[in-house]
């Protein structure tokens, strides 16, 4: 967005809420076209491999998107990867990353001709008896670095849910070596929102050490998990400095290995996080002894990351460019305590508004629910100076469309 008349690609917002209404996703498909090249630029010494979290924004056209940008994909879920298929990725694009699934959904995955990122031991003991040596998995492995911005997504430490622990390595040697798999990739995700480069740097260390111990290896994959700037002041993922570290230690660690491996990356925040924006509608103000309250059309049903991760959006109050400013805390209208933004300075804020919360591209819609029946916003993707409806709003119909009513 460009701060001073709030454009995206020469497109006013404020039109666009007119148009189509809000709440309402906006997504610059030239941002996240940027984000991309940023990435392949930082490593483009090394062979690598994007492959897009698709749970950070999984509209098939975000994710044809990504396609002409020349990623790949990473699917948590059996959904996702018939998503990603349906957008037009080859099986072979895809990467697979269950957790806690059956190892019915793991088959139907393979079946699907994708690569498999084993989670536990259970299901790789599961996959050596199903496929032995005939089926190229991969192993995901719990580095045991605490990192990220808030406990509920720093995934790699000990007490995590997540890979196989590496104090269980020699466990799984054993399952692979009974089973003669052909591990052909070792994976870590430390967490998200990771500012610093020595956190992807003692992640390689971890993954290096393992794959001293397995042969045969094609790629190893570091996760996600850079860092975007939400809060003023805050700063991003140095991806340069990232970049140019990684590629370092990974092209010795390959001389050393005797074979050019690729190198993979799954970012989904810094691919389209600050690409996204909500615009939302004030649809009161509302002064109490104690806040002035602005309560517009969305709530945590649309966004959810202030209330589940305490986490900072910046808001604008873009129908007003002039005038006086004055503080508020800008809440939802579900009935919980939905506060979006608290103790924000705004343009003076009059009913009707539109209002832009920004950097709400990834975990947004994605993680979007009809909690009080409430329906879920439309999307609009701007490509090419070209404003286009990527997603219909929901309507009522959509409410009740799975309902039974057993005529009570
Ligand atoms: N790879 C794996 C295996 C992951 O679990 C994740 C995120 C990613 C990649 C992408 O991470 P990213 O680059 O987007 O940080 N809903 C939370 C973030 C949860 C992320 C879950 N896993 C939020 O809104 O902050």
């Amino acid at each position: 967005i460009k701060d001073q008349n709030y454009q995206i690609q020469g497109i006013g917002l404020t039109d666009l809420a007119k148009e189509y209404g809000t709440p309402l996703y906006v997504y610059d498909g030239q941002k996240i076209q940027g984000q991309v090249k940023q990435l392949q630029d930082a490593f483009s010494t090394v062979k690598l491999k994007i492959k897009y979290a698709t749970k950070a924004l999984s509209n098939i056209n975000i994710l044809k998107l990504m396609k002409k940008s020349g990623t790949g994909v990473d699917a948590v879920s059996i959904e996702e990867v018939k998503l990603c298929l349906h957008a037009g990725f080859s099986p072979d694009e895809i990467m697979y990353t269950p957790n806690g699934v059956s190892f019915e959904e793991i088959k139907e995955a393979v079946g699907l001709g994708v690569m498999i990122n084993i989670d536990n031991i259970p299901m790789l003991e599961h996959f050596g008896t199903e496929y032995g040596s005939s089926i190229p998995v991969c192993i995901r492995l719990n580095p045991h670095i605490l990192a990220g911005g808030n406990a509920k997504i720093s995934v790699g430490h000990i007490d995590s849910k997540f890979g196989i622990s590496i104090l269980q390595l020699k466990h799984v040697h054993k399952v692979v070596e009974a089973y003669e798999l052909d591990i052909t990739g070792l994976h870590v995700h430390t967490g998200s929102d990771i500012l610093d480069a020595d956190v992807f740097l003692k992640g390689a260390e971890i993954l290096f050490d393992a794959a001293r111990e397995f042969k045969g290896l094609k790629f190893l994959d570091f996760g996600g998990g850079f860092k975007v700037a939400y809060k003023p002041g805050d700063i991003s993922t140095d991806i340069k400095d990232v970049g140019k570290r990684v590629s370092e230690a990974f092209k010795n660690f390959c001389k050393e290995y005797g074979r050019e491996l690729e190198i993979w990356f799954e970012p989904g925040k810094f691919l389209v996080s600050e690409a996204g924006t909500l615009l939302t509608k004030a649809n009161v103000i509302k002064s109490t002894p104690a806040s002035t309250f602005v309560g517009v059309d969305t709530g945590l049903n649309h966004l959810i990351r202030p209330m589940m991760y305490d986490a900072y959006h910046s808001v604008a109050n873009i129908s007003r460019l002039e005038g006086p400013e004055r503080v508020y805390t800008i809440v939802g209208y579900i009935c919980e305590t939905d506060t979006i933004a608290a103790d924000r300075k705004l343009k003076e804020v009059q009913e009707g508004d539109i209002l832009a919360i920004k950097n709400a591209g990834a975990y947004g819609f994605s993680m979007a629910s009809n909690y009080n029946s409430r329906l879920r916003p439309a999307e609009v993707l701007i490509l090419d100076g070209k404003a286009h409806l990527i997603r219909k709003r929901e309507s009522f119909d959509d409410i009740l469309k799975h309902q039974v009513d057993i005529g009570i």
